[in-house]
């Protein structure tokens, strides 16, 4: 038994489904490439998920999985090449003001994301100047409290972006997404260009404020060990595709698929008594423009068998977890512990 390792948090949802995303699909034609080929980048080839009110599901993958772009066909900046997206029960057709409204994002780089010539008020009550009809000190009281909420004092109302440090700055985009009161929040790595000392103050305030606020997070991050204590459910990706989904708790105790085995094992929380688990990541992500026969991960797998090379597998539910693997690692085997 490991007596470090702190449970993700247990809370119960309303049961409420905010996102709902059914077999969503991104593919970009990317015309002839230098070889002649081109073709198409099947960015996101299939996704399906549902995210409850207040809840947590984080979106975990290397590099290049399809991660950004599945943000962007969630907050409806893209739209999907297939596929069906359903905010607070509704399809998203001509993606109506209203359903916008209820969804916003927060951006991985905290420096690109806000105008450098806004004071940091002008920047917050922007959003209120558009879609409200408030008055100046309604706006301005908002603005304070919003700024209160992520542990920012109220003289910094006058100051520009420039004046902040990352965490600040990114601590100002989580307060602006916040000031149409949304239910859902998409957090594209948030924390992923900030110092490791500053991470866990942008988590802890996150955490407060879906506490708070009854917010829905889709957290999406590259490293594991960032999501661990703030998911409820996960999906990790690969090549676009989901190849584990399920609660954090038994993904974390034990993957089936092989490639959160392998990022997990790679993560620096693993458990030091426990050398024999430990899995290493060979070779890279493969192009998406020229993705390997059968299963995406096999050339990269420690279990790959004939039939891995032929076909892709599908991802079946076994339990609470579902996997995309055709020799999946057993349930039994315990592998945090
Ligand atoms: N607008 C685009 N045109 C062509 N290819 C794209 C475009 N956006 C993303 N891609 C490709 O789609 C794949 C997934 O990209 P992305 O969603 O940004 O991944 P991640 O956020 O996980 O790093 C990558 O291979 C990327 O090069
Ligand atoms: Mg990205």
């Amino acid at each position: 038994m490991s007596p470090t390792v702190t449970l993700p948090r247990r809370r119960t949802g309303t049961g409420e489904i905010v996102v709902e995303a059914r077999d969503l699909k991104r593919y970009y034609d990317v015309g002839g490439g230098l070889c002649g080929g081109g073709g198409l980048v099947k960015a996101l080839d299939g996704v399906s998920f549902k995210l409850e009110s207040g809840k947590t599901l984080a979106v975990v993958g290397e590099s290049g999985c399809g991660k950004s772009t599945l943000a962007r066909l969630v907050t409806m900046i893209e739209e999907p090449t297939d596929g069906t997206l359903l905010i607070d029960g509704e399809p998203v057709g001509e993606s109506t003001p209203e359903l916008r409204r209820k969804m916003q994002i927060v951006f991985q780089n905290p420096y690109g994301s806000l105008n450098p010539r806004q004071k940091i008020g002008a920047i917050l009550e922007e959003p209120l100047v558009i879609n409200t009809k408030d008055n100046a000190a309604t706006r301005r009281a908002k603005a304070i409290n919003m700024m209160e909420r992520v542990g920012l004092r109220a003289e910094h109302y006058e100051r520009y972006p420039h004046m902040f440090s990352g965490g600040q700055r990114q601590r100002i985009a989580i307060a602006r997404a916040l000031m149409l009161n949304p239910k859902i929040l998409v957090l594209d790595e948030p924390v992923s260009a900030l110092d490791v000392s500053i991470q866990a103050q942008v988590l802890n305030i996150l955490m407060d404020l879906q506490d708070e606020l009854g917010l829905a997070y889709l957290f999406i991050s590259h490293d594991l060990s960032v999501v661990r204590h703030l998911a409820d459910d996960i999906m990790v990706m690969y090549l676009g595709k989901p190849v584990e989904t399920g609660p954090s708790e038994e993904v974390f105790a034990h993957p089936r698929h092989p490639y959160p085995a392998a990022l997990l094992s790679a993560t620096p929380v693993a458990d030091p008594f426990h050398e024999k688990n430990r899995i290493r990541l060979e070779g890279e992500l493969p192009s998406p423009l020229n993705p390997p026969k059968g299963c995406a991960f096999n050339p990269r797998c420690w279990r790959v068998e004939e039939d891995c090379r032929q076909k892709q597998p599908p991802l079946i539910d076994e339990g609470l977890q579902s996997h995309a693997c055709f020799h999946p690692l057993p349930l039994d085997e315990d592998f945090a512990e």
